[in-house]
């Protein structure tokens, strides 16, 4: 072996003292003593698979004043992420093949982390971006039900997962807002609902619904063959969050009710997998709340938020590592997520001991906040990709670049 990595692993469901031998950057083997020319010993620390985040926007090329691929992807290393999955909204839009081979090219030379990239599925290359993409994104509101439809159509040909972003701009409200109630009165629970009821009648393959966030959308989850998504920040924050402006999003922040219901749905699975929909914005667009830009930063925070509450048994360690890690590579075809043989080597090390008080200036996205303030969190003291040491000791031990594209779907 190459390297050996010893301590309390997390495999299927069990925390169990073993070793992690790793080859080429590869998972080699799983056992109780290895041999290697290299050894790590985390001791009684905790060992398991690296996140995947399947919802960023790091805002490159076109908005890198917000983040861009460099900032972006140390964020999510320091928090134990080891692939994310970019959106296409950067500017210009990816939807076509040249655009997105522009963007591959800026993502291969700044990220820290692993990486794939959506393509936008509101694209006359559906079929062309199909072949290259990690996953397609959909965007309802842009559209209307047949463009929804052919579109879909046209996507499920070319076997790609796509990511829809759910709400129907039919039941929106034109106003004027001025806070977090104002802005959900705005964008209702209706408007989810009916557009999550809408796709699911569509009867599609490989469709993935984003941000779940409002209660009555959870029902229609069920045994319906669509996987489905929910954010730290639909979990844990709603209109009664003292945030003003930086609360502002979309989907929008709900209730303390809507709050419960996603917790109860990510538990028992009805609700898939954690992403963050990381989509910073500097504090100047965050100022008045109805010109505020709608978005909340947040790869870096999501899987330490959610270690710290399997601490206090809000959420089972087996059903994070399956929502943040295992789903979500199984759902975008990426050999990552678990640890056995043959997976990318990507691991956290864990001292859950060591909880910390999240506050913006000890993150890393160029934004400069964050609405966690004063959440609890769990860090990694280790983070590794492929075999190889990225975060340690608090520090970035990689150079821009490192990150590779992940978006081929594996045999
Ligand atoms: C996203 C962003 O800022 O890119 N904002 C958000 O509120 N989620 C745009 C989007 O995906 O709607
Ligand atoms: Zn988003």
């Amino acid at each position: 072996m190459d390297l050996v990595v010893e301590g309390n692993l997390y495999l299927k469901g069990e925390i169990i003292k073993g070793c992690v031998g790793i080859e080429d950057g590869k998972i080699k083997a799983v056992k109780k003593i290895l041999k290697g020319d290299e050894k790590l010993d985390f001791g009684e620390k905790l060992i398991m698979p690296a996140g995947v985040d399947a919802h960023v926007h790091f805002r490159d090329p076109g908005f890198t004043y917000k983040e861009d691929f460099s900032t972006g992807s140390m964020s999510a290393a320091f928090g134990g992420i080891s692939c994310v999955l970019d959106m296409p909204n950067t500017k210009p839009k990816v939807n076509t093949a040249n655009v997105f081979k522009e963007k591959l090219g800026i993502a291969k030379g700044k990220s820290y982390v692993d990486f794939g990239l959506y393509a936008d599925g509101n694209s006359d290359e559906i079929e062309n971006l199909g072949k290259i993409c990690t996953g397609f994104k959909i965007y309802s509101y842009e559209m209307d039900d047949n463009l929804l439809e052919k579109k879909l159509n046209e996507i499920e040909k070319t076997g790609k997962t796509v990511a829809v972003h759910g709400e129907d701009k039919n039941f929106f409200r034109e106003m004027k807002t001025s806070n977090l109630s104002d802005y959900l009165h705005s964008r209702p629970n209706e408007a989810e609902e009916k557009m999550i009821q809408k796709i699911v009648s569509m009867n599609k393959k490989n469709v993935h619904i984003c941000h779940i966030s409002a209660k009555e959308s959870i029902n229609i989850l069920k045994n319906n063959g669509v996987t489905s998504e929910v954010t730290p920040h639909h979990l844990l924050l709603n209109i009664d969050s003292d945030l003003g402006p930086k609360g502002k999003v979309n989907p929008p922040l709900r209730t303390e009710k809507d709050n419960e219901a996603l917790w109860d749905a990510l538990r028992n699975g009805t609700i898939d997998i954690v992403a963050s929909d990381h989509a910073p914005h500097t504090l100047e667009e965050k100022q008045e709340f109805d010109d505020a830009s709608p978005g909340v930063p947040g790869v870096e925070t999501t899987l330490p938020i959610m270690m710290y509450f399997t601490k206090n048994e809000k959420i089972s360690l087996s059903r994070v590592v399956n929502a943040v890690c295992e789903k979500p590579s199984e759902i975008f075809g990426l050999n990552k997520g678990k640890i056995k043989e043959g997976s990318d080597a990507d691991l956290i090390v864990f001292d859950l001991k060591n909880e910390k008080k999240i506050s913006a200036n000890m993150l890393h996205s160029k934004c400069g906040w964050t609405p966690f303030e004063n959440f609890h969190g769990v860090f990694p003291v280790c983070t590794i990709i492929r075999g190889e040491i990225v975060v340690e000791n608090n520090e970035i031990m990689v150079n821009p670049g490192f990150g590779k594209f992940a978006g081929e779907k594996y045999a």
